[in-house]
This record gives structure tokens, C-alpha cells and sequence, in this order.
């Protein structure tokens, strides 16, 4: 039977349950300008290169406003533009009540993101709120924040990839299992 590409590729990663549902995942940091964004960029790409943009949805957002209209930081752009990724067309925004509604995945960058998503969030959507790291085997739960250093760019890079493609693996088991 005749089978589009698209089609053919969600097959392949198991995403068959719910034909045209689009999952839609938040990253959160503080500033939204150097780990969600890199989160989101990383995200993105492994999406795309898996033929799942039509399944799969990512944004980003701030738990603080300090920085919302601004372009991601520009360490955090050099850095992923050394890995093919291009983050500087993102703008860092704040999160808001809807975003607890119309999101299926909320991932903290850390445990500080995390206490100030619980303590807003509807009880009814609180299982959408994880930590990113915590769809790796890492024992390290939180990506550290490199805005006030030099060097942890390359860090958040190297642990949203490995994330991010344990939780690609998560969300296919997740919509075959059901
Ligand atoms: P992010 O990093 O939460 O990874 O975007 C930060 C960016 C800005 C600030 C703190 C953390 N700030 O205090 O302005």
C-alpha cells in the first residue's frame, strides 16, 4: 500500500496512535536567552532529522522576564552555530497560564525552574512539568546556567543532545504504548 515519506518516518520512530496530533513541548530556563533556547534549537533539529516536524512542536520561555523580546545570548548563538544549529531568529519570552494548557511537555532546565512551574501551574496539567535531564541516565539533574560564567556553553549543548534524544525515544514509546 502506498505510504507518504512523512508517514513512513513517524512509523519508523512508533508515533501511529494518534494520526495529526501534534506534540507540543515547552523548554523553560530563567532568562529564556541561553538554556531553553539552546534546549529548543537542539530539540528542533533532532525533530527535523527524524522527519517529525508535523508531530512534533517546540517552543521556549523564561520563568523571569528580565530579557523577553531579546535574542537568545549571543555565547549560547556562537555555540550551537558551531554545532549546524541556528538560534538567533528566537526571542526570549515569558511564561504564561496558557502555556499549562496548551503545552504536553514542560521541561525544566533546573530544580529552581521546576519549583516555579510547580507553584503556578493547575494541578490538572502538573504531570506535564519535568526536568529535562531527567530522560537521561545522568545522575546531574540540572543543566547549569552559563550566563554568569565562560565556559558552560558547550555544556548545555552536549546535555540538551543527549536529552533530547532520550526523550524523542520516551515520546515514541509513550504514543505506541497506548
Ligand atoms: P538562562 O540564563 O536562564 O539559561 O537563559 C540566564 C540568563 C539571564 C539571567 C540569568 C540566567 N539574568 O539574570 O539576567
Amino acid at each position: 500500500m502506498a505510504c507518504d515519506r512523512d508517514t513512513e518516518k513517524v512509523h519508523a520512530v512508533g508515533l501511529i496512535k494518534e494520526p495529526g496530533r501534534v506534540i507540543k513541548v515547552l523548554m523553560v530556563c530563567l532568562g529564556n536567552i541561553c538554556r531553553s533556547p539552546t534546549a529548543q534549537g537542539v530539540l528542533e533539529k533532532q525533530v527535523l532529522d527524524r522527519g517529525l516536524e508535523k508531530t512534533v512542536s517546540v517552543d521556549s520561555a523564561g520563568t523571569a522576564d528580565y530579557h523577553v523580546g531579546k535574542n537568545p545570548d549571543p555565547r549560547s548563538i556562537a555555540a550551537a552555530s558551531r554545532r549546524g544549529l541556528d538560534l538567533a531568529s528566537q526571542t526570549s519570552r515569558q511564561v504564561c497560564d496558557q502555556d499549562f494548557e496548551q503545552f504536553d511537555y514542560i521541561l525544566a532546565m533546573d530544580a529552581e525552574n521546576l519549583t516555579v512551574l510547580q507553584s503556578r501551574c493547575p494541578s490538572e496539567h502538573r504531570q506535564k512539568l519535568k526536568l529535562l535531564l531527567s530522560f537521561t541516565e545522568q545522575r546531574r539533574l540540572n543543566v547549569p546556567d552559563p550566563y554568569y560564567g565562560d565556559d558552560g556553553f558547550e555544556l548545555v549543548l552536549d546535555l540538551a543532545e543527549q536529552a533530547c534524544h532520550q526523550f524523542l525515544a520516551h515520546i515514541a514509546h509513550e504514543f505506541t504504548s497506548k
